[in-house]
């Protein structure tokens, strides 16, 4: 990460459906940095998925156990750290974030986001879709707007394949 000294993770934020799992996969494999992911971490410290959280527990315990397994995650160096597409918004977690290293925020335009969300909404990550999910993804964005503006780089990847994008953040680090 030449000329970006003193920020050592790589961290992914972004909507449902930008990409974050798979592009960090590709990362972690190309680089060789060990991979994390917040809403596999809350599902495997917590014991329940992530459906089974927000309808046991509520959003806010969910937040919760994201808070702590972000923070957690990023107390380590050199990981690849994508996050869900809500921890962005807490203060606490956006500060965690800017000390642990390069924010990249993955965007899409609103008609791609429905697309995938849809196609791929069977795991039971993603309550908040639940119903009508386009419906759902159009509220949910109006709401977010700004709510990756504090990443340090953006990347709409309404036209790109996960592959151009890790490729490209790979030519960005090197
Ligand atoms: C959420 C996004 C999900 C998951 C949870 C809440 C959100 O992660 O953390 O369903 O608030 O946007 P992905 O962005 O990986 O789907």
């Amino acid at each position: 990460m030449s000329g970006n000294a003193g920020k050592s993770n790589l961290i992914l934020v972004g909507f449902m459906g930008t990409g974050k799992s798979t592009v960090s996969r590709m990362l972690s494999e190309s680089l060789g940095w060990p991979r994390f992911d917040t809403d596999e971490e809350v599902e495997r410290r917590s014991g329940k998925t992530i459906s089974e959280l927000f309808a046991e527990e509520g959003e806010s315990s969910f937040r919760d156990w994201e808070s702590r397994a972000l923070a957690d995650v990023l107390s380590g160096t050199n990981r690849i750290v994508a996050t869900g597409g809500g921890a962005v918004l807490r203060e606490e977690n956006r500060r965690v974030m800017r000390l642990g290293g390069w924010i990249v925020a993955l965007t899409a335009d609103k008609e791609s986001l429905i697309r995938r969300v849809t196609a791929g909404n069977a795991d039971g990550t993603r309550p908040l879709l639940a119903g009508d999910a386009e419906a759902r993804v159009a509220s949910l964005l109006e709401t977010r707007k700004h709510a990756y503006d504090f990443a340090h780089a953006v990347i709409d990847t309404s036209r790109l394949s996960p592959a151009d994008v890790a490729d490209l953040l790979q030519r960005w680090l090197r």
